[in-house]
């Protein structure tokens, strides 16, 4: 499939790292008492993000095994989620290395740093060679501990790179950045934290005083849990940000902004990727049952300089919907180049070949694609696709 981009796989590396720290910590327990350990602070960490929402320096780093729990349940799920949205950055939406010098991240709210290394990871896999330099800011000394100890022990993930961590309460003042420094800028799961209690205005002023740190052609990247209400909130604050000269790369094109928030719809823009854990993710959770294969996540990305140009109308989509096949039609819904959004849908008689059938199981929310031709039903709000041949993939992670 034309457009499809290889992800690459959380590192087992990481993985180990993390159950190995777990052992030691406890050498004296069982491996069987220690998986039941992290299980039950796993379930606190879950209704804290999901129910409680109630924050604090102490929530993931006044135990150690507040931190194991998060480093080998929680870490790779964030990694992934990192890995995709740069992966779509500099694949779909024109990020660029700089021609020489260092690639500087700056990564707020890093935690113990999947975002992060996430990124040093893949822009090693693109091939990108430049030296790195990540800065990594929180308020929980002991998560920053972890991650410097990750980035110095498995080194060979992300040769000729440097990390410089700092301890920083992002809610009581700025971080020191001077201006035009940075080629990304990530908060991963942080930004509804450090915002906890603001409202949109108050977080797109928040933003704007984040992007000045950027250089022009950097990318701001934030990724946030799937909820209604983070979301929502993360799309109602991208509105203000034009006085602010940031431009709106993505989810959508052209700089629009979420049409659902426009509306007010009951919906909220978030992607779900089904990919399968890693073995001890899935090993902590069988007793617990928590939803761990279907990986969901909401995420912006702003840059000074201008989004890529889409054509305006039906024929450029991101899916926002799972596809659902239903009376010899597969049907999706799409938010088009115009944001307009639109139930799309191909007769399954049009899919002559396997393979067509193949591609159009294999769409996601999230995918980006391209008619080559199409046709408008119901006041533009249907759009039938004549032939799988007229689909292009812009974008989808393989
Ligand atoms: C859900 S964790 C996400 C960690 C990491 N970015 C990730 O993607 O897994 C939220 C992080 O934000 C940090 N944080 C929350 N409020 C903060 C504040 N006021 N100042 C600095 N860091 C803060 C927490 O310490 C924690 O590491």
């Amino acid at each position: 499939m034309n457009g499809c981009f290889k992800i690459p796989a959380y590192p087992q590396a990481m993985e180990s790292w993390w159950w190995q720290r777990s052992l030691n910590n406890w050498p004296e327990v069982s491996e069987l008492r220690i998986m039941n350990h992290i299980r039950d602070e796993i379930v606190v960490q879950s209704d804290r993000f999901n129910k409680d929402r109630i924050f604090s320096p102490q929530s993931y780093s006044s135990r150690t095994l507040s931190i194991l729990a998060y480093g080998n349940f929680f870490f790779p799920r964030t990694w992934l989620q990192n890995t995709l949205v740069l992966a779509e950055a500099i694949d779909l939406r024109g990020w660029e290395a700089p021609k020489k010098g260092s690639i500087r991240v700056l990564d707020l709210g890093a935690g113990s740093g999947p975002a992060g290394l996430a990124a040093l990871r893949l822009l090693r896999e693109r091939g990108i060679a430049n030296r790195i330099e990540l800065r990594a800011i929180d308020y929980s000394s002991k998560s920053l501990d972890q991650l410097k100890s990750i980035h110095a022990e498995n080194g060979n993930l992300w040769p000729n790179t440097s990390l410089k961590t700092e301890r920083f309460d992002l809610r009581k003042a700025r971080p020191n950045t001077s201006s035009n420094s940075y080629d990304l800028v990530l908060m991963s799961s942080s930004l509804n934290e450090i915002a906890e209690g603001k409202d949109s205005r108050q977080m797109a002023t928040s933003l704007a005083w984040i992007s000045e740190g950027l250089k022009p052609g950097g990318f701001l990247i934030i990724v946030e849990p799937a909820l209604k209400q983070a979301c929502d909130r993360l799309h109602e604050a991208s509105l203000g940000l034009g006085k602010a000269s940031l431009h709106l790369h993505g989810p959508y094109f052209n700089g629009a902004p979420c049409p659902f928030v426009l509306s007010g719809a009951q919906y909220h823009s978030h992607e779900v990727r089904r990919r399968k854990p890693p073995a001890i993710v899935q090993r902590l959770n069988q007793p617990l049952g928590l939803s761990i294969n279907d990986n969901k996540f909401g995420f912006i990305l702003l840059s000074r300089k201008k989004p890529i140009s889409f054509d305006q109308d039906p024929s450029v989509l991101r899916l926002v919907s799972p596809v659902i096949k239903k009376k010899g039609v597969y049907a999706f819904v799409g938010i088009g180049g115009d944001a307009k959004e639109r139930n799309y849908e191909i007769q399954n008689r049009d899919l002559s070949a396997p393979e067509h059938r193949e591609l159009i199981k294999a769409l996601e929310r999230g995918d980006v694609l391209r008619l080559g031709s199409w046709e408008t039903y119901e006041e533009g709000r249907r759009v039938r696709i004549p032939h799988a041949s007229a689909i292009e993939i812009l974008w989808k992670p393989k």
